[in-house]
Parts: structure tokens; C-alpha cells; sequence
């Protein structure tokens, strides 16, 4: 590039941006560190690590094949239903949120891992009677591991504070545990290989009253068929193992930042929820 000579600066300008626009257009949405970060690779190592864990010392002059890890790939058909069938023998042995916590931290089929920083367990009081669940980890949550951290959980926070439930009384996770790319909505085979924790997780927490946060907790856990805009204010019945816990749909906070018009509506929705827990003297 010769300095001073106009149009090669403005061409190169023009590559930088069209390389940017790609970058954006393949789901990069934010710059968070100096140097590129290959979570594949990552995502290898920490799998060969855990196989290499894993493998009975073999005898001096028998070398043994290391045993076939199940596909768990969430993007085909085939490798979603294997990775639930292996999400659900993890899950139904987990005892304690630390065993499942634990019990995810090394399950690696759902492929949502491979992308994201670290994983996004819950937060709040296990011993709660309300549990809110949301789609999925955004980018704040993703930095921090903890759920509903960014702007839309500060919203859904405060919201919830007018009906007297903080953090201190009540407990929150998601319908996947790994932020999907780009902030995009967690895909049915994302959600399926992850439905078998997120049973779990609710059986451990044995609430009394959930809050399904958003479309896809909705139609996720409440088989709701209608989009949140008809399904939100309606209770669901939601059963888990012998149990069946009401739960109340309502809108996502993320759409209510977008829309503030439908705050109103997402109002009503807490205080039906509110009526609910008071009948059941929850507060
Ligand atoms: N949106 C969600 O659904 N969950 C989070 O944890 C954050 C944003």
C-alpha cells in the first residue's frame, strides 16, 4: 500500500469491511479477545483428556483399543437421539445439583459446548418453592456462567422483585445449558439433548410453581403449539417423572426490551403468577 494513494486506501477499507460483514454474517458478534480461540480444538482436547481419564491401564504387551465413544452429534438425527439416550443415563443418576453440574460439565453431546466458554448451570436458591426457566445463555451469561446476568435478566430481576421474588427466593436456569452461536435460539435438537438434564434439574429442585420464560421454554417443556403471544397467561401442566407442576408461560424479557408495549401484558402474566403463589401461600 503506498500511503497518500487514495483509492488503495479506500479498497483496502472496502476488504476490511466486507471481511467484517462475513465475520458477521458466519455468527461472529463480538470481539472478546486478542488472539482467535479455537473451541473445537478445545472442545477435542478436553474429550481426548477425558477418554484418556477414563481408560483401564492397559497391561505392558496388550495394547488395548480404547472403547467406542457414543456420536453425540446434535446437528444430525442420528446423533441427537444417541446423545439424549446418553444425556438421559447421565442425568437419572445425579443426586445433587453438584452431580449434575458435574455430570454436564462432562457430557459431550450436546454441540452447543463446542462453541460456547463455559457452561450455564442455574443460580438462585435450590431450596426454592418457584423455579424460572429461560431459552438459553446469551453473551454476558456465557462470560460469567451464571444465567440471566445481561440486560434482559437485570429486566426479568426487576420485574420479579414487584411480586417480592428475588434471587434469594427463587431459582433460575434454562432449557440449554451452553450459549447457542450468535445469540440464536437453542434448535430442537439442542433442546432434546439437554431435556433429560433439565428434567433432572427440576426434580432436584422439586418446585412448587414454575415460570417458563420465553417461546421456547414454552413449547419445550409445556408442549405448548402456540406462539408465546397466545400461549403467554396460560397455565400448563408440566410433568416430570410422578409429579405435575403448574406452570405459567409469559413473554421473554429480551422481546420485552424490544417491545415495550407488551410489558402490560407481561405485568398481568406476574401478577396471575403472584394470586397463584399466594393460594399456595407461597409469600
Ligand atoms: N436469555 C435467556 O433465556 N437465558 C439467559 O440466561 C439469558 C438470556
Amino acid at each position: 500500500m503506498t500511503v497518500g494513494d487514495g483509492n488503495v486506501l479506500e479498497n483496502d477499507a472496502k476488504a476490511l469491511i466486507s471481511a467484517l460483514e462475513w465475520q458477521v454474517a458466519m455468527g461472529v458478534d463480538e470481539a472478546i479477545a486478542g488472539i482467535p480461540v479455537d473451541r473445537y480444538a478445545q472442545a477435542a482436547a478436553r474429550r481426548q483428556a477425558r477418554a484418556d481419564q477414563a481408560r483401564p491401564a492397559a497391561p505392558p504387551q496388550m495394547p488395548v483399543a480404547p472403547a467406542p465413544r457414543p456420536r453425540a452429534d446434535a446437528d444430525s438425527p442420528l446423533g441427537a437421539a444417541e446423545a439424549a439416550a446418553a444425556g438421559q443415563k447421565a442425568a437419572r443418576y445425579c443426586k445433587s445439583l453438584d452431580d449434575l453440574r458435574q455430570a454436564l460439565e462432562s457430557f459431550d453431546g450436546c454441540s452447543l459446548r463446542n462453541t460456547a466458554t463455559q457452561l450455564v448451570f442455574g443460580d438462585g436458591n435450590p431450596q426454592a418453592d418457584i423455579m424460572v426457566i429461560g431459552e438459553a445463555p446469551g453473551a454476558d451469561e456465557d462470560r460469567q456462567g451464571k444465567p440471566f446476568v445481561g440486560v434482559s435478566g437485570q429486566l426479568l430481576d426487576r420485574m420479579l422483585s414487584f411480586i417480592g421474588l428475588t434471587r434469594e427466593n427463587f431459582y433460575i436456569t434454562n432449557t440449554v445449558y451452553w450459549r447457542p452461536p450468535g445469540n440464536r435460539k437453542p434448535n430442537d435438537g439442542e433442546f432434546a439433548v439437554c431435556r433429560p438434564f433439565v428434567d433432572r434439574h427440576i426434580e432436584l429442585i422439586d418446585p412448587k410453581l414454575l415460570l417458563l420464560v420465553g417461546d421456547k421454554s414454552v413449547r419445550g417443556l409445556a408442549g405448548a403449539t402456540t406462539g408465546i403471544t397466545r400461549s403467554r397467561g396460560q397455565w400448563y401442566d408440566v410433568k416430570i417423572g410422578d409429579k405435575t407442576i403448574p406452570a405459567l408461560a409469559t413473554f421473554h424479557p429480551a422481546y420485552l426490551l424490544r417491545t415495550p408495549a407488551a410489558k402490560r401484558q407481561a405485568w398481568q402474566d406476574l401478577l396471575t403468577f403472584q394470586r397463584r403463589m399466594r393460594e399456595l401461600g407461597l409469600n
